[in-house]
């Protein structure tokens, strides 16, 4: 009888320890499951707010170029407040200009003209209202879109004319390049980039322009104080230009 309870009491380890050892096999399984759960369920929406949050990272991004490209220019011009009528000079009967610049202006003519160069000025300072004329009649009769038209003239409130501190200038001996991009290949266009700084003036529009075109005969006065703080934001886009174009 004791021999029995024996036995059996060996069959009973037995068979606990194998069911013992099925709770361990159904414990992993059903853990096994819940990561497949997991997975299957809950990584799309993890992986859903990480593109999302992404996406607003990469938004913030754009964001911060939104904001340093932030420069207020229309179709390529910045804006330009209209100068005082004090504040001009004409320096001929159909020439009116800042009057910090006509000094300068003149002895550059007046020194032109001992090396040979006979330099004619074409257009000084535009009121805005002018600047409407030229920009908006000249637009409708030759049949011009607005991005079109301000590759050759700046929307009115928007030309450095306005400011008194531009200067469009010919050559006396080819007037037919007056306006003209044919104006670079005369003695009056060489002169002048050889000599212009030394009398604070500068090409404001070059042949690297966006959306500009090239006027080899339209130049600014950069000789004081005032007439820099009108350009700066020009200068800056320059230089801003100039570094994306390095690293794009
Ligand atoms: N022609 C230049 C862009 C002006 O109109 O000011
Ligand atoms: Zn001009």
């Amino acid at each position: 009888m004791k021999k029995k309870n024996l036995i059996n009491e060996d069959i009973d380890i037995h068979v606990a320890e194998r069911r013992n050892l099925n709770e361990n096999k159904f414990k992993l399984k059903k853990y096994f499951l819940s990561i497949a759960f997991f997975l299957i369920f809950l990584l799309p929406f993890i992986g859903l707010a990480f593109k999302s949050n992404f996406k607003i990272i990469l938004s913030g991004v754009n964001n911060v170029k939104k904001v340093v490209n932030n420069d207020l220019s229309i179709l390529g011009h910045l804006p330009y407040k209209e100068i005082s009528k004090e504040k001009l000079v004409f320096i001929e009967p159909n020439i009116e200009v800042h009057i910090d610049m006509s000094d300068s202006l003149l002895k550059m003519r007046k020194d032109a003209r001992k090396d040979g160069i006979y330099l004619v000025f074409l257009s000084g300072y535009r009121s805005i209202n002018l600047q409407k004329d030229i920009f908006y009649s000249l637009k409708s009769m030759r049949n011009q879109i607005a991005a079109e038209r301000a590759r050759v003239s700046a929307p009115p409130g928007y030309s450095e004319h306005s400011t008194g501190f531009a200067i469009d200038i010919g050559d006396a001996y080819n007037r037919e390049t007056d306006f003209e991009v044919e104006f670079e290949n005369t003695d009056a266009f060489r002169w002048l980039k050889k000599n212009a700084a030394k009398y604070h003036f500068k090409l404001s529009f070059n042949q690297n322009n966006k959306n500009v075109d090239y006027e080899p005969w339209h130049w600014r006065y950069e000789g004081s104080i005032e007439a820099l703080k009108v350009f700066e934001a020009s200068n800056r886009n320059l230089k801003k230009a100039k570094i994306l174009k390095t690293y794009n």
